[in-house]
């Protein structure tokens, strides 16, 4: 018995990396997987069917079911018809695996144009295009009187949760990727569909090159905390019926480390029963960060 038996996923970017990883543990634990993957380079530019290809050969391979789907999820119409592939290739769709992406770091005063508009179209419209057409045949299927278990995993950043310098682009697609997350799991679960979100940590393309090598593969005895394939199995868990009860949540996931993270909450607060002056919370500014530095400290974690 798998823990995602008879379930349909997608998974975006499953070409490499994460993605990777993602949909050959689904696969493995029993779900029927469309791997889509645009393939190109990590700056999003190019593409290239052979990656999307080589996972869907190995979980065919592995004895799991899979087809290839090269759609841009950026694009409405190729996040529509990745959907419709899942539902014409089997019927439904039980789970998405949000996960394609590019990177583009620059810091803020350097930033192109095209650097920004790619970083977010590829991230949050992809998410978000994504989501909103199985949002759509889920509520179809609910609304129709079938009890609905569904579940979307979105692929967040501790770049965005914490605001990484240099990634003013992507950062502000992650953060909002966790904001989706919050809003779509409010509006989907009277439908039966969870939304939930990771913010992993892995050596894949996107990270060898950062980090000063802290992500670099140590001796074959010990445990390579940073394989992506360390980030499938939460994201399994999320997919399967174990995880009924989770929604709108955010978790890093890394290694063997899950943490949960809060959403944005209040720390601390100042009140009056009137209009403020701006020097009245000057002289109660300590009050509110009596517990709390009053600029950001490092990222956490690195
Ligand atoms: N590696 C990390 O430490 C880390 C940290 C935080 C978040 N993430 C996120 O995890 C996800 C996976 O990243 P990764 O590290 O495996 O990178 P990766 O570059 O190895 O994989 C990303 C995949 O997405 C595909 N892709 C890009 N744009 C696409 C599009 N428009 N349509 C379809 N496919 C597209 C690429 O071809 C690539 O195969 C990304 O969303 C990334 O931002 C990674």
């Amino acid at each position: 018995m798998g823990m995602v038996d008879g379930k349909v996923a997608i998974v975006t970017g499953a070409g490499r990396g994460i993605g990777r990883g993602e949909a050959m543990l689904l696969a493995s634990e029993g779900a029927k997987v469309v791997v889509n993957d645009l393939g190109g380079d990590v700056a999003g530019a190019g593409g290239d069917k052979h990656p999307a290809q080589q996972t869907v050969e190995d979980i065919n391979a592995a004895g799991g079911e899979a087809v290839l789907n090269a759609d841009d999820i950026s694009s409405w119409q190729g996040a529509r018809s990745l959907v419709e592939q899942a539902v014409d290739t089997w019927g439904k769709l039980d789970v998405l695996v949000n996960n394609a992406g590019i990177l583009r770091d620059k810091m803020s005063f350097n930033i192109e144009e095209s650097d920004w508009d790619d970083v977010i179209r590829v991230h949050l419209k992809g998410h978000f295009a994504m989501a909103r057409h199985a949002a759509a045949h889920w509520r179809e299927r609910s609304k129709a009187g079938e009890q609905v278990k569904a579940s979307i995993i979105n692929t967040s950043s501790e770049s965005g949760i914490y605001g990484n310098p240099g990634q003013a682009n992507y950062a502000a697609a992650k953060a909002g990727i966790a904001s989706l997350t919050w809003v779509m799991a409010r509006e989907l679960q009277r439908y039966g569909v969870r939304v939930n979100a990771i913010a992993p940590r892995a050596r894949t393309r996107m990270t060898e090159n950062l980090f000063g090598g802290a992500m670099s593969a140590p001796d074959e005895a010990q445990f390579d905390a940073y394989a992506p394939d360390n980030v499938a199995p939460m994201v399994t868990f999320l997919a399967s019926d174990d995880s009924l009860d989770i929604s709108g949540q955010v978790f890093v996931v890394f290694g063997g480390e899950v943490q949960l993270i809060s959403g944005m909450s209040p720390l601390a607060s100042i009140s009056q029963p009137s209009k403020w002056s701006p020097s009245e919370i000057a002289a109660r500014k300590g009050e509110l960060f009596a517990n709390h530095p009053t600029m950001l400290p490092g990222m956490p974690g690195f």
